[in-house]
């Protein structure tokens, strides 16, 4: 089977509802059809409450969407359950906003915790790190740049280096798919540089497909192999950004525009 089979995330007829107070369902996504082949990094644009961390939310199986489907390769992760669930989330890396570090844990143990997927046993139910790792852990912190700090506690870290740890964590799940909600809009200018460069890299490099949600349009323009907009729950466009002009952009955040 080829790469792109094996490793594309692909959303397909994705639509969500959600139950509203007054009974009335309100839908948020509405035929939603999207495909991150590796090597892309995918920027998703569009207003607030556009529908993107819902599309993330779906993307990465935390919740179903009302109709359609969500594969990694041939794999249909929203119909699968228990052993087979666990292992094809583990093909999907998250990154956050915030990086959500155990502050008070050192930064190579933060990277282990991403293998703990691989690992469901009495020790690390007790807490303990699987060892067995770490050895990738180091190569997934090298890969961000952060091999110097491995010893050094979490909560020691600026924004932009916890964000690359969280990186390199997400890494460690040897995923095929890096989805990141707003990953840098907690840091200053220059990090969010360095971690929208280190995600292109890691997609390109290490043939990942990677999903982004951003608000900094020019981050989005100088990184992103596509600009996929989205506007009240629909996909408006998506192209490379060569293809996108001001005036596209101008329309996901007009809120009278249809
Ligand atoms: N659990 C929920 N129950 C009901 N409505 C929800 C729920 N989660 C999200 N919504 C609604 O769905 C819409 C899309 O929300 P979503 O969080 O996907 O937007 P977003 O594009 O990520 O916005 P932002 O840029 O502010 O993060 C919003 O109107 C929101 O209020
Ligand atoms: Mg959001």
């Amino acid at each position: 089977m080829s790469e792109t089979t094996n490793r594309s995330l692909l959303l397909h007829g994705v639509t969500k509802s959600y139950e509203t107070a007054t009974g009335a369902p309100k839908t948020v996504l509405d035929g939603i059809d999207l495909r991150v082949e590796p090597g892309e990094l995918v920027v998703l644009l569009g207003a607030n409450g556009s529908g993107k961390s819902t599309t993330l939310k779906i993307a990465s199986g935390m919740i179903p969407p009302s109709t359609g489907d969500v594969r990694i390769g041939q794999t249909d992760i929203t119909r699968m359950r228990g052993e087979t669930r666990r292992q094809s989330r583990m093909k999907l890396g998250m990154v956050f906003q915030d990086a959500r570090l155990i502050r008070r844990r050192s930064v190579l143990s933060n990277v282990l915790c991403g293998t703990l997927g691989r690992h469901q046993n009495i020790a690390t139910m007790l807490g303990f790190l699987p060892r067995s790792e770490r050895p990738l852990a180091m190569s997934c912190l090298d890969r961000v740049g952060l091999g110097a700090l491995a010893g050094q506690r979490a909560s020691t870290l600026s924004g932009g280096q916890a964000q690359r740890v969280s990186v390199a964590r997400a890494l460690a799940q040897k995923p095929s798919v890096i989805l990141a909600d707003e990953p840098v809009a907690s840091l200053d200018p220059e990090s969010a540089e360095e971690v929208m460069t280190l995600l292109a890299t890691v997609a390109r490099n290490e043939r990942l497909a990677v999903l982004c949600v951003l608000h900094q349009i020019d981050l989005a323009r100088r990184h992103a192999t596509r600009l996929v907009g989205l506007k009240k729950g629909h996909i408006l466009f998506d192209l490379p950004p060569s293809a996108v002009n001001d005036a596209m952009i101008a329309t996901l955040y007009t809120r009278d525009a249809a």
